[in-house]
């Protein structure tokens, strides 16, 4: 199957599509690819967390050749494509973005981007979202939700056709206009900004006022008129 110049590999289960999409790229490719699971046995998430397969959900990863010094471009355009196919999907629902690319969808999260350098130039940009079902543990770091949850009907491959068309258009924007639209997008839908806001790292925390992204996706911090450039984490908001 193709949807515009993307060659859709689909498989019924697969450990992880970024596995499978890293191994993939050792073979010499030229072109657009997406792998996509019906099934998810070891999905992976950011910072060496797992993401949970659960039937209905859609997996899939892209594997395509892309500038590794602008991987903080390609998450905004990410989280931005994800959060226009939900608008377009319904236009009365609230979807914001986390930094650096959790989708909310009424306050939960709804999706998730692990993004992975692959061999040579190419990158692998791996996608879940939540279409029929959520995970609910206790052990959730976050609220979680779905689309069906919130009354949106879509299916795992409708969504993914919609991703792919509204991602070509976004990345057509950044080749004929540059980053600055792309990233005014994404700092007008972005959660917290102007308010308090904490990052976690490893082992150290980071408080202050969100301003926005950087040319490079860097979250900007302001405190005591001093802006600091946050390069990952996690952030908690105060409400
Ligand atoms: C996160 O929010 O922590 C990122 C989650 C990314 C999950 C997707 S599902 C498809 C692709 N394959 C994986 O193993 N992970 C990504």
């Amino acid at each position: 199957m193709k949807i515009n110049d993307w060659q859709i590999i689909e498989y019924d289960e697969v450990k992880s599509t970024n596995d499978e999409a890293l191994i993939m790229s050792q073979k010499s490719l030229a072109g657009y690819y997406v792998i996509k699971a019906d099934k998810q046995t070891g999905g992976r998430g950011r910072r060496g967390r797992s993401w949970v397969g659960l039937e209905g959900n859609l997996f899939f990863s892209m594997l395509f050749e892309f500038d590794i010094k602008k991987f903080g471009i390609l998450t905004v355009i990410c989280s931005l494509t994800l959060l226009q196919c939900i608008e377009k999907l319904n236009d009365k629902v609230k979807v914001q973005i986390k930094w650096p690319n959790d989708v909310l969808l009424n306050g939960a999260k709804v999706s998730g981007i692990l993004l992975e350098k692959a061999e040579g130039d190419f990158v692998v940009a791996g996608i879940g979202v939540n279409i029929m079902q959520s995970p609910k543990s206790e052990q959730m770091m976050y609220p979680v939700t779905s689309l069906k949850e919130n009354y949106i009907n879509t299916t795992a491959n409708d969504f993914l056709k919609l991703y792919l068309e509204i991602f070509d258009n976004n990345v057509k924007k950044l080749k004929e206009n540059g980053f600055t639209g792309l990233r005014q997008q994404w700092v007008d839908k972005a959660k917290g900004i102007g308010e308090r806001i904490v990052v976690k790292q490893n082992n150290k925390e980071i408080s202050g006022i969100l301003e926005g992204i950087d040319d490079d996706a860097c979250l900007l911090l302001k405190e005591n008129n001093n802006i600091s450039r946050v390069l990952a984490g996690d952030v908690y908001y105060e409400s």
